[in-house]
């Protein structure tokens, strides 16, 4: 059986009671000899499920915009990331934070696994969950919209509501206190902090973009929010060709409506962030936002999330700054979990 984590493949050989374990990009396999870490691993069925979820993260298609927006020289790619289970960019560092905690002996079916989110990553977190029997406990502001609630409870989350007032900030604040006081009952996953976040994009959507386009993109775009789509796709990019420029996305004002998105300026800054990695910050409203769904809509023939919509309108000011490239963006999710925008803007 093979498992791998970010940074390491584990090569578990049951009969023999043997690991071996290699770096991602290492062919050396280095044996381990049987110890509790070990026998944490070759004893435990969720390695072998983790691993078979592994098939359902990731390899989203990369869509190339040619209706909705079309200029010579330019070329637009979107990575469509609701092609994945829980239908959202998030499936990616929620899968990853899980994999890693039962790798490292941090999360079993006799743990809960804890976190605050109020959208994305909770329906991520619940679908694996559901799929691993792991109990789940989500930390969310009750303003949260009911389809995501009605998501989360379908597939057997537990919810635990915060002040809307202190919207995703006194979720964390309240998933923290509780992993305080009964650190036996939870794994605190804190996607804000965790560092495998940002290593699920670093290494699966990095990778996926720059072979999907042979290598060819010219300019990154995406937005900020815990971070980690940006970051950790941003960072790999640098590394494969330094002359790739990153351009992260900010609301227009602290108060808007795409979903996801923080305003850095006044929210808390996540641990994971890490601003070496972007060369230019460009900010984009909600109002452009809802223009580009409807406009997307008309054209491609698809309807896309404001938080998708918005990345598109960032990307559209990189592609009118430029004679000639290869601009490719996130569209986080699709339009099915936003009725009651979608429902005023048609
Ligand atoms: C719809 C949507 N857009 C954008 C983001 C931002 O991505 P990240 O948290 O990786 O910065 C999220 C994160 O939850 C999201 O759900």
């Amino acid at each position: 059986m093979y498992v791998h984590t970010v940074e390491r493949i584990f090569y578990i050989n049951k009969t023999l009671k043997q690991i071996y374990i290699t770096g991602l990009h290492d062919s050396r396999w280095s044996p381990v000899f049987f110890n509790r870490m070990n026998s944490t691993l070759i004893n435990n069925p969720l390695m072998e499920q983790i691993d078979e979820i592994g098939s359902l993260i990731g390899n989203t298609p990369l869509l190339e915009i040619k209706h909705a927006f079309h200029k010579p020289g330019i070329r637009l790619y979107a990575k469509l990331e609701w092609h994945q289970l829980g239908e959202s960019v998030k499936a990616r560092p929620a899968y990853q934070i899980i994999k890693d905690a039962i790798v490292n002996g941090n999360l079993s079916k006799e743990k809960r696994l804890l976190d605050a989110t109020s959208g994305n990553t909770g329906i991520a977190y619940a679908a694996i969950c559901a799929r691993l029997g792991i109990p789940l406990t989500i930390c969310l502001p009750k303003n949260a919209s009911e389809e995501r609630k009605v998501l989360l409870r379908a597939f057997g989350a537990e919810l635990i509501y915060t002040s809307p007032m202190e919207g995703t900030d006194g979720a964390q604040a309240k998933a923290k206190a509780l992993a305080d006081e009964n650190p036996a009952l939870y794994y605190y996953a804190d996607q804000y902090n965790n560092q495998s976040n940002w290593k699920a994009h670093y290494y699966g959507t990095a990778r996926e973009i720059y072979h999907q386009t042979q290598g060819t993109i010219t300019h990154f775009v995406a937005a900020l929010g815990t971070t980690g789509t940006f970051t950790g796709t941003a960072k790999k990019l640098k590394e494969a060709n330094a002359q790739i420029a990153t351009i992260a996305l900010q609301p227009e004002t602290a108060l808007h409506g795409l979903e996801g998105w923080k305003d850095l300026e006044t929210a808390k800054v996540p641990g994971i962030y890490d601003p070496s990695w972007h060369d230019e910050i460009k900010a984009v409203s909600t109002l452009e936002a809802y223009d580009w769904v409807k406009i997307f809509a008309r054209r491609e023939g698809m309807l896309i999330s404001p938080s998708s919509a918005a990345n598109l309108a960032g990307a559209v000011k990189v592609a009118e700054e430029i004679d000639e490239g290869t601009i490719v963006t996130i569209f986080p999710d699709n339009a099915a979990k936003y009725s009651e925008v979608i429902n005023t803007l048609f």
